[in-house]
């Protein structure tokens, strides 16, 4: 018979108060690791630490006009470096296999995708992102014309589509809407904003040719 004032015994005990079997078992375990090092047996398998790939040589890129050394894997994918180590979040990580374009950057003024190019392939080199064209307090023609036309819905691929834009007003300052189309054919956006996509691309590239005039 129970007494009505000790605690009820709880039905579902901790895992290893039932018996105290499985708490011997762990301070056996624990004990073996401390002895070995982690060397031994079935032990070695799970716990072992991992030998890590010796990092490589620092690694000296220009990003956005910036210098920077990197100390990184030379193939780490480039969208790791800009986004994790240079907190450049602008562009953006999508498919991670060079299929959609959303991760767009130029090196040294050609759009390249920087999911599936190497940190080593920008070894002293230029790299531009969505943040070196323009900010907020003086954007770059193709953003400014890209806000002007509402061309985002969701806005994921935007950074993407304006770096390729970018690349291709640089070697085609008044493409016709097959060109635009033909050299930005790899982008995707899911939100299917390619009418207004285009109609800002060709809106930059006016604004882009009233801004050369003036200067001239
Ligand atoms: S994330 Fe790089 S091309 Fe899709
Ligand atoms: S605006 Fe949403 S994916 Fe392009």
């Amino acid at each position: 018979m129970r007494v009505a004032s000790q605690p009820a015994r709880a039905t579902r005990p901790w895992p290893g108060a039932r018996t105290g079997q499985s708490g011997l078992t762990a301070a056996l375990a624990l004990t073996i690791l401390a002895l070995t090092g982690g060397r031994c047996g079935r032990v070695r398998g799970n716990f072992a630490p991992r030998e890590r790939p010796p990092l490589s040589k620092s690694i000296g890129l220009t990003v956005n006009g910036a210098r920077h050394e990197v100390a990184a894997d030379a193939d780490t994918p480039l969208i790791y470096i800009l986004r994790n180590d240079l907190n450049l979040k602008g562009n953006r990580f999508g498919c991670g296999e060079g299929v959609c374009g959303c991760c767009t950057v130029l090196l040294d003024g050609q759009a390249i995708q920087s999911c599936s190019t190497p940190l080593a392939a920008a070894e002293g080199r230029s790299v531009t992102t969505i943040e070196g064209l323009g900010d907020g307090a003086a954007p770059h023609p193709l953003q400014q014309a890209f806000i002007d036309e509402q061309a985002g819905q969701c806005g994921y691929c935007l950074p993407g589509f304006i770096m390729g834009a970018a690349a291709l007003l640089g070697r085609n300052p008044a493409p016709s809407d097959a060109e635009i189309a033909s050299a930005l054919d790899l982008h995707l956006c899911r939100c299917g904003t390619y009418d207004r996509i285009r109609r800002a691309i060709r809106r930059a590239s006016q604004q882009m040719s009233e801004n050369r005039e003036r200067l001239a």
